[in-house]
């Protein structure tokens, strides 16, 4: 697996101008942690604010339309994120696949679109908790990956995917370090099922209630890459403890 631990931060529906602070911050203190590849996805409303305000961290969105324009009123498009200063984006969001009722279908459009327009691309999956009481786990992801990787020829490293668990997320409870490791070794093996030898270099974010406090221990299990951080993001604080917590590991 190649590649420097990457840290998102997804800011989800979170943040007006007096956030462009914490980028700032976190930017700054970037600087410090020249082995961690760290980026943030803001609102689309900041997205534009937030590239002119640092230099060092990557900038994304959040998701993007599958088509380049058009009649879609509300969306956005790969082109237009691209245009406004993004380096990625994040698509099938299990909120997105929730709320919006995304299937892996539209999630796999997406994931082409923003490649296509040049933007790297961080693809979620994820199970439900009962999906995982039932013992359909890794079965479940292995569906979504089979239904939602996208069919590219660019560099697998233009390619991350995060797991995260539906259950995880913003609830204050992770898997144990044995089942993150069990998907995460599940995900490469599907990943190189589907992209031959350049799944082994599609990086593999662990995505879900990752704080401070268990981000060492989470980012040490073999396979994962990196994390995707959701309520730890918001402050340039907790955000860099868990930039922190990954340049420890990697020196
Ligand atoms: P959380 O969110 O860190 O607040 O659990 C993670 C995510 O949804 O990406």
């Amino acid at each position: 697996m190649a590649g420097l631990p990457y840290i998102v931060g997804n800011w989800k529906m979170n943040g007006t101008r007096g956030m462009l602070a914490e980028a700032r911050a976190m930017d700054r203190a970037a600087a410090r942690f020249p082995k961690v590849q760290v980026a943030v996805a803001p609102p689309a409303t900041l997205l534009y604010r937030v590239r002119d305000a640092v230099e060092l961290i990557g900038v994304g969105g959040q998701d993007c339309h599958a088509k380049e324009s058009g009649a879609f009123t509300g969306d956005i498009s790969a082109p237009m994120l691209k245009d406004a200063g993004a380096d990625f984006t994040i698509v099938g969001h299990s909120e997105r696949r929730e709320y919006h009722g995304e299937t892996d279908a539209d999630v796999k459009a997406k994931a082409e679109a923003a490649l296509a327009a040049g933007l790297a691309v961080i693809l979620c999956v994820g199970e439900t908790e009962a999906q995982r009481d039932a013992g359909n786990a890794e079965a479940v992801v292995s569906a979504q990956l089979d239904g939602s990787c996208p069919h590219f020829d660019g560099a697998p490293e233009k390619l991350s995917v995060a797991y995260e668990p539906v259950w995880a997320i913003g609830t204050g409870r992770v898997p144990s370090i044995a089942d993150v490791a069990a998907m995460h070794a599940a995900i490469r093996n599907r990943l190189v099922g589907i992209y031959g030898e350049g799944g082994a270099d599609v990086r593999i974010l662990y995505g879900g209630s990752v704080k401070a406090d268990n981000a060492a221990e989470l980012l040490a299990v073999p396979d994962v890459g990196g994390a995707l951080v959701g309520g730890a993001s918001l402050t340039a604080e907790s955000f860099l403890a868990i930039v922190g917590a990954a340049a420890s590991l990697n020196t």
